[in-house]
């Protein structure tokens, strides 16, 4: 168990780090960022029930994420709250650029397992990667209040990256999962490198 734990910490570290500007653009476009992040977190509880109901045979996975998708939507509703009590207003849903170029990496045939893998993983990485940028947040934002409340959110997430990685090794083997995992890294690296900073957009 201990030698598991470990193992899934190694595997989990995305390839590229946050450009350093990107934490003070956000800085700049508060209602934006804001906005962007209460959109994610609904993206999140959505994701978490359609994978309910895609994959419902999974009794451990469907008991585990249930709880998950109130989480989310607890995480909406206080990034919506953090907004009005600075009397900033939740702007229009944009296009996720980030998450739309993830999805096409997605198997779209073969066997169903690796469709479930990678239902997994895409949001073990998406996890990965807001936690990563909720962490820059919580250290190089001015705000001092913003800074604790974005701790609260990396640590959060933090939870659900490792949840969604465990959940794929309970069902599939490990070889398995971590050779899809380091592919999806890759592409993510790739993907993330090609961005534009905006600091409008949690992704
Ligand atoms: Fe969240
Ligand atoms: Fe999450």
């Amino acid at each position: 168990m201990q030698q598991e734990t470990i193992d899934v910490k190694n595997i989990l570290g995305l390839q590229l780090p946050t450009d350093p500007r990107w934490v003070d653009l956000t800085e700049l476009s508060l209602e934006e960022i804001l906005t962007d992040h209460a959109y994610c977190e609904q993206k999140a509880a959505t994701t978490c029930i359609s994978i309910i109901q895609r994959h419902s045979q999974y009794e451990k996975l469907i008991t585990e994420v249930a709880p998950i998708v109130s989480e989310e939507w607890s995480h909406f509703r206080m990034v919506l709250k953090e907004l009005q009590r600075r009397g900033l207003k939740l702007g229009k849903q944009r296009k996720d650029v980030y998450v739309n170029e993830l999805m096409n990496f997605k198997k779209k045939g073969g066997h169903p397992d690796d469709r479930f893998l990678d239902d997994l993983l895409i949001m073990a990485l998406i996890e990965a990667r807001s936690c990563e940028r909720f962490k820059r947040l919580s250290e190089g934002l001015n705000d001092t209040y913003l800074r604790k409340f974005y701790r609260k959110f990396m640590e959060s997430e933090a939870g659900h990256y490792t949840f969604f990685i465990t959940m794929a090794e309970y069902y599939l083997p490990k070889t398995k999962v971590r050779k899809r995992w380091k592919e999806w890294l890759q592409f993510e690296k790739e993907l993330m490198n090609k961005m534009e900073v905006r600091g409008d957009r949690i992704h």
